[in-house]
Formats: C-alpha cells, structure tokens, sequence
C-alpha cells in the first residue's frame, strides 16, 4: 500500500507543512527487520541525520534499530527518543570537543574516525575520564558510487576519512594509545544509490583490507558500510517500500565476515523519505508567455533538495478531482532567488488558487534541512498514526 493522505484533515492546517504516514514507516522499519532477520550478524543504525523530527525517531527507536549521530545535537535526540547508547555510533569529521565528551559520558558504541588528530583528543580526552572509547576507522574506499557529485564520498581524496594506505599505520598507532581500542572499518561511498552492484565493489575492496589486516595479524571486530540505498522519486506509489531483501543479500553474498564479525549499516534515506510528504497551498497561476508557473507557498526553505543537488520529486494536485484535465507548470516557490524551482515544465492535474500541492518522498533530507531564510517560520509537522 502506498502513502495515504488524510485529506479532509489538511483544509484546516497553516501550509506549508510535513506529513509522515507513520503506518508506512512502520511498513518500512518491519520490511527492514524481515530482511536482517536472515542475518543474524547485521545490526542497523538508523541515521539521524535524514529526519530528526522526534516522532520519527521514538517511532524507530521502538523497534529495536540502534542510530548512526554526526552532531552532539543528533547524539542527545537519538538518546531523548530511546535510542541506547550502547546501539549509536558517531562520525563526523569535525567532532568538537564537548561533542565528544558528550559521547563518551553517554558511553556510545563506538566513535567512527576521520582523521589521525582527531584519534589524539579522543584518546586524551577519554583518559582524564577514565574511559576507553572504541574506534573504527572512516576509509575510503575508492568505489564510485555512481550518484550525484554533491553526495558522493567514496572517492579517494575528500575531507571525509583516510585513505586505504594509511588505515595500518592508523590502527597500530592505536594500539599505542590507553583510551582508545580500535574495533572497525567504517565507510560510506555516498547516498541515493540505485545501481546494487555498486556494493558488490565495496564489499569486494573490504574484503582486500581484511586480508591485509589479517596479514598483520590485526583483528577486527567490526564492519559498517555505511548508508546510502536510494529509493524511487519519480514514482513512490510504486515503490513506496525499497527493496531491502536485495540490498542486504549484497553484502551476504560478497563480504566475506569472519566468525564474530558484526556488520552495520547506516540506513538514512531508504527508511524514511517515502513516508513524509511536503503540502504546500498554490497562491498564484501565473500565466507567462511560453510558460505558466505554479507559485506555492513553500520554498527551497521547506525543501531544499531541488534546488541544492537539481533533484526533483513527484508533485502532486492533492486537491483535484479525480478526471482532472492536466497542464504543465513550472512549480516554484515565494523565496527571492531563481533557484527556488521545485520543478519546470511538471504535468499536474490543473490547479487553481489554494489547492493543496503534494512533493513526495520528502521524508529525508527535507524538514531536517529546513531553514528560516527570508524570515520564514519552519514547517509544522502532521501525521498519519494509524494503528500501533
Ligand atoms: N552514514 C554516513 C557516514 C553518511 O554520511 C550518510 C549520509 C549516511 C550514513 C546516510 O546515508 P543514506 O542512507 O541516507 O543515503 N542531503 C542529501 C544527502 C546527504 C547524505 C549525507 N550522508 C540529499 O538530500 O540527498
């Protein structure tokens, strides 16, 4: 079943605003569960930084996910939602000094590390706690992941990790230290990933460091690959679940995990994008000389992606009756600047003055990445419960 939409609810609410349809969410998060549960090694970290709207994260810390944090902000709302902290971990490549404090007070799973500076304070600051904090090294693999240049990270010389070079002399100089313990490898080769395959290659160069690690009779207790399964903006009702059994079966089949070994996954997108709907008001048609433009009341200040990666999602006349003729528009927003497009020459079921417009799939990256630019208040969110 697709997104469902509570329609006669909405004439009432101040737009533009987020809807999740929490029952969808909950669809997702089972699909997920059905899908490690062949795995009995694989543990999933929901990553906070998609929607860290508080609802979405009490939904998912309920069922037993553990959460991936960047920001000491992201730790103390997964920990307020429920998330354990012994199920989070934490990257980033400019953690703060209170930020990791924050960590280890809260005694998180494990710091995932970008750089060998970083590894210093870390061990220094956990020993005047008294405490050992576990390390995995962020690498970079060198795997293209065939996506957008803005959200690809795998590619070798980026601000995000070290390379695969400098991984050994990393870890042995862990070995040195009393307040860190090396556990892992980390990666990310970057997001809305479609092409699987992709993940074949990154499981086949982990499997190339291990040996080498191996070689040097280094153990390693634990491996995360990261996030980045995409999901389908241009047809969400068709694929309003994705095709999580594939996506793990990737990595059972081509990494090769040593008895013990614990898999994670940072799984942002693919869990929450398609159960949260930007709604937004048409103010304006305008008819212009070769084009006619539909002005809604939101803007890239609500949802940011078209305008900063060229994204585009399915828009939606939520208002028409069913057997509307169409027209196309440019759909744009109230913001001052030309980039505030969610998208030209869109065929839409022909809308007039305060019809409710939908953008799908905007459960991720969309509310979180809201700002009040121009003075604009940030949306409310709304949502469909459904049975528990
Ligand atoms: N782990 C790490 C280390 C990451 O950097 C990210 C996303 C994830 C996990 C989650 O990846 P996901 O499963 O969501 O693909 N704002 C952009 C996406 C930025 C992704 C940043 N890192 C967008 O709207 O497309």
């Amino acid at each position: 079943m697709s997104n469902t939409f509570p329609l006669s609810s909405f004439a009432s609410l101040r737009t533009p605003f987020y809807h999740y349809d929490l029952p969808l969410l909950r669809r997702t998060l089972d699909a997920i569960r059905a899908a490690v549960a062949d795995h009995n090694n694989f543990q999933v970290h929901y990553a906070v930084k998609a929607n860290a709207n508080p609802v979405i994260l009490q939904t998912i810390a309920r069922q037993g996910f553990g959460a991936d944090c960047v920001s000491g902000g992201e730790i103390e709302a997964a920990l307020y939602a429920g998330f354990p902290a012994e199920k989070i971990v934490f990257a980033g490549v400019g953690k703060a000094d209170w930020e990791i404090e924050l960590a280890l007070r809260a005694g998180i799973a494990c710091f995932n590390v970008e750089s060998l500076p970083e590894l210093e304070v870390i061990n220094d600051m956990a020993l005047a706690m008294g405490r050992v904090a576990n390390v995995a090294f962020r690498v970079n693999p060198n795997v293209d992941a065939h996506t957008h240049a803005k959200i690809t990270t795998g590619l070798n010389e980026n601000k995000f990790g070290i390379a695969m070079d400098d991984l050994l002399p990393a870890i042995r100089r862990t070995a040195e230290m009393k307040g860190v313990r090396y556990v892992g490898m980390h990666f990310h080769i970057g997001s809305q990933i479609l092409e699987l395959d992709v993940f074949d290659h990154l499981s086949e160069r982990i499997n190339e460091l291990q040996a080498r690690l191996e070689a040097d009779g280094i153990h390693t207790s634990s491996i995360n690959v990261g996030g980045g399964l995409g999901i389908d903006y241009a047809d969400p009702d068709a694929h309003p679940i994705p095709a999580f059994s594939d996506y793990f079966r990737r990595f059972a089949t081509h990494l090769r995990l040593r008895p013990g070994q614990q898999l994670h996954f940072e799984l942002g997108r693919s869990v929450v994008a398609q159960c949260g709907t930007l709604v937004a008001r048409t103010l304006y048609v305008k008819h212009g000389h070769t084009k006619d433009f539909l002005i809604v009341d939101a803007g890239f200040t609500e949802l940011i992606r078209p305008a900063m990666y060229g994204s585009s999602h399915a828009i939606q006349n939520l208002s028409a009756a069913p057997g509307t003729a169409s027209s196309v528009y440019d759909v744009v927003g109230p913001i001052c600047e030309s980039s505030d497009v969610f998208g030209k020459d869109v065929t839409l079921a022909t809308a007039g003055r305060g019809d409710l417009i939908a953008f799908r799939s905007a459960g991720a990256y969309g509310e979180v990445m809201a700002s009040t630019y121009n003075c604009r208040r940030l949306p409310q969110a709304h949502f469909t419960y459904g049975d528990e």
